[in-house]
């Protein structure tokens, strides 16, 4: 039922077993991806189970007879969005809206691969560093699987809906002095050292969970949208997304590709600075700075994937202020009623960017990943729109305050 799988090099293409646990290759010490051998199957029997991560097994590496650890991940909507098209000038947009995962973000699609691999190794513990979601998502799901799980997070720069997951789920939480950089540095060296299972986006098996979006987007949409737009922080869901457009490509269910466009934030641009200069090396920022803290990293480990994402697709990449997320994600929840967090705006903004500065074809057909919630960072809301007008409780201070709002 589930294909035949191994992990390979992405530079020096030496392959390794399925069993190993590695998170980098030992000869040359660069990232590793998972090699699968898809299993034949057409969209029309996949479509006959509902809209989940695991409708597309026949493309998701797991082995046989392993106890499948799962939330009810994937299936989110996507939404046609003709206000959002008309102020990002450009003819189609649509949002693929993460937030209705299980824990309130993309991640879940990764989370239940990866834990579910944990399980079938044989591990008894799990652990990540995090900006916040991805440990939102693995302590839930380390809690189903009955594992314990560790988080390192940068001390103070975590959403407080991120780290309440992490909590009441159970994790074992540690902040540290430092910026996600630093923590995921600690986290691999750590889990290494202790055998603990690391579920970062390092982990090639977790990316296998999050390639399913662009199926579905495939699903949805009914064909292959001309330019997909992700917010990139450590950069392993672009690259996710765009292994599963050419899987799709690969087998004949589809005909194209998609172009890939890449959106980070000004203060932690370090792939759109690289692209922009047509480098080959990644030159880390040391001092990240956003208001999109989900995607606040200065060094993401995952950049040689995404760079060639971007390339391979004939791809975009842009960075955007914080005014531009914070504007976009107002607008998303204001004229759509789609409620996300500022990092999954920024996808949204690049696209208003990208036609304004010629960049992108104003006729082009969008599809936005909105990769989290809107509900997971509540203290940015309050510090962008304010708080709630107060009055005492009666009939003409309320009806004072409504007067000049209501039309009749
Ligand atoms: N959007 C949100 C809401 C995220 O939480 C993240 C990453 C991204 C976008 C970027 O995805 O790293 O695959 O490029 N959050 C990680 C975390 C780093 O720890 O939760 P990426």
């Amino acid at each position: 039922m589930f294909p035949k799988s191994r992990l390979r090099c992405i530079d020096c293409g030496k392959e390794y077993g399925k069993d190993e646990v590695l998170y980098v290759c030992p000869t040359c010490g660069s990232l590793l991806e998972v090699v699968i051998e898809p299993l034949k199957v057409s969209l029309k029997q996949m479509a006959r189970r509902p809209l989940k991560v695991w409708r597309y097994v026949e493309f998701l590496p797991v082995d046989e007879g392993a106890e499948i650890i799962s939330l009810n991940e994937g299936g989110t909507p996507l939404y046609s969005c003709n206000k959002l098209a008309r102020w990002a000038g450009v003819g189609s947009l649509y949002i693929k809206y993460e937030g209705a995962n299980p824990t309130g973000s993309f991640k879940d699609r990764g989370m239940t691969l990866g834990v579910t691999k944990a399980k079938s190794l044989g591990s008894k513990a799990v652990a990540c560093a995090s900006t916040g979601n991805t440990s939102a998502s693995l302590s839930a799901y380390a809690a189903r699987a009955g594992l314990t799980c560790y988080v390192i997070l940068p001390s103070g720069k975590v959403a407080m809906g991120k780290l309440a997951q992490a909590m009441m789920h159970g994790a074992r939480v540690i902040s540290v002095k430092g910026n996600f950089d630093d923590a995921l540095k600690l986290v691999m060296d750590v889990s290494l050292k202790m055998g603990i299972y690391l579920l970062n986006s390092v982990n090639p098996w977790r990316l296998e969970g999050q390639k399913t979006l662009a199926f579905e987007v495939v699903d949805q949409l009914g064909h292959v949208p001309e330019i997909v737009a992700v917010p990139m922080g450590n950069c392993g869901n672009i690259s996710a997304i765009w292994k599963g457009f050419k899987e799709f490509e690969g087998s004949g269910i589809t005909e194209v590709l998609p172009r890939m466009y890449g959106v980070q934030a000004e203060g932690a641009s370090p792939v759109v600075n690289m692209l922009r200069r047509n480098a080959d090396r990644l030159e880390p920022v040391t001092n990240p700075e956003t208001v999109a803290t989900a995607i606040r990293i200065g060094n993401p480990v995952n950049w040689p994937k995404a760079v060639r994402a971007i390339r391979e697709s004939r791809g975009l990449f842009e960075a955007v202020s914080d005014e531009e997320i914070v504007e976009a994600q107002r607008l998303i929840a204001a004229l759509e009623g789609i409620g996300v967090e500022p990092a999954s705006a920024a996808s949204v903004a690049g696209v208003r960017k990208a036609t304004a500065s010629g960049m992108m074809d104003r006729r082009s057909e969008v599809v936005c990943v909105c990769t989290g919630h809107l509900l997971k960072d509540p203290e940015e809301v309050i510090g962008v729109c304010g708080r709630p007008l107060e009055v005492s409780p009666d009939l003409r201070a309320v009806s004072e305050l409504l007067a000049p709002q209501i039309r009749m």
